[in-house]
């Protein structure tokens, strides 16, 4: 069985365009892939707290010494990580803001990013643990980035995959819907295609 895990981040609702795809394309997925289950998870709605002090501490901590305030510190790392390692295949829902991802969305990067859970150090180097899925990234922009003078300020889309590559997440898919911001037909168009590129991934499934 195939376990889709669908994270949506926006702060805006139900007008953003990356949860509005990323939920189109985790049905389409499901249909793709009978008998798969499908998790979501919103953590902008459900924000998680910021790294706290006890947190980083019992983090830091090896397992048999933690106390029962650790364990509690770390429950929402924990529970992510779960749900992360169980699934198969990730959809990532980002709206760039402020040319980065949303805040809500760097907290749970921050409780899913663990050394000796989700990455390790040995002696080749940094592994990501968290190997053997497919991620896909929805991106909304409010500009464009994928040419011209904008390339150089996207700190989503990089950040995004060089942070999730680090944790073993490197066979990755990218659906972007670019240019929100230039008015409602550019919109529309972005949304479009986005639509025909997550058809396009699906059907490749099916086939
Ligand atoms: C607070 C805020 C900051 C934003 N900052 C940027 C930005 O730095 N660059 C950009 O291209 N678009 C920016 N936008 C536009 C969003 O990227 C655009 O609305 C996008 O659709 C957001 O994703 P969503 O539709 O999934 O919410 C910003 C929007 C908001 C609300």
């Amino acid at each position: 069985m195939t376990n889709i895990l669908l994270v949506t981040s926006s702060p805006r609702g139900e007008d953003s365009y990356s949860t509005q795809v990323a939920r189109r394309f985790a049905v389409k997925l499901q249909d793709a892939l009978p008998g798969s289950s499908l998790t979501t998870r919103d953590v902008n709605a459900d924000p998680l707290p910021h790294l706290s002090e006890a947190l980083v501490h019992a983090i830091r901590k090896p397992a048999d010494n933690r106390t029962a305030e650790d364990l509690a510190a770390l429950r929402h790392s924990d529970n992510l990580i779960a749900e992360l390692q169980s699934a198969d295949a990730v959809i990532i829902a980002s709206g760039m803001i402020n040319f980065g991802i949303p805040s809500a969305l760097k907290s749970w990067v921050d409780h899913i990013a663990r050394s000796g859970v989700t990455f390790q150090y040995g002696p080749d180097g940094v592994e990501g643990l968290l190997k053997g899925k497919k991620l896909y990234l929805v991106l909304a922009y409010g500009a464009v980035y994928a040419e011209g003078p904008w390339q150089a300020m996207d700190f989503q889309a990089p950040y995004l995959k060089s942070t999730l590559g680090f944790l073993g997440l490197t066979d990755v898919e990218v659906v972007t819907i670019e240019g929100v911001a230039y008015g409602p037909e550019m919109a529309e168009k972005a949304v479009a295609a986005a639509d025909e590129r997550i058809e396009a991934l699906t059907a490749a499934l099916r086939s």
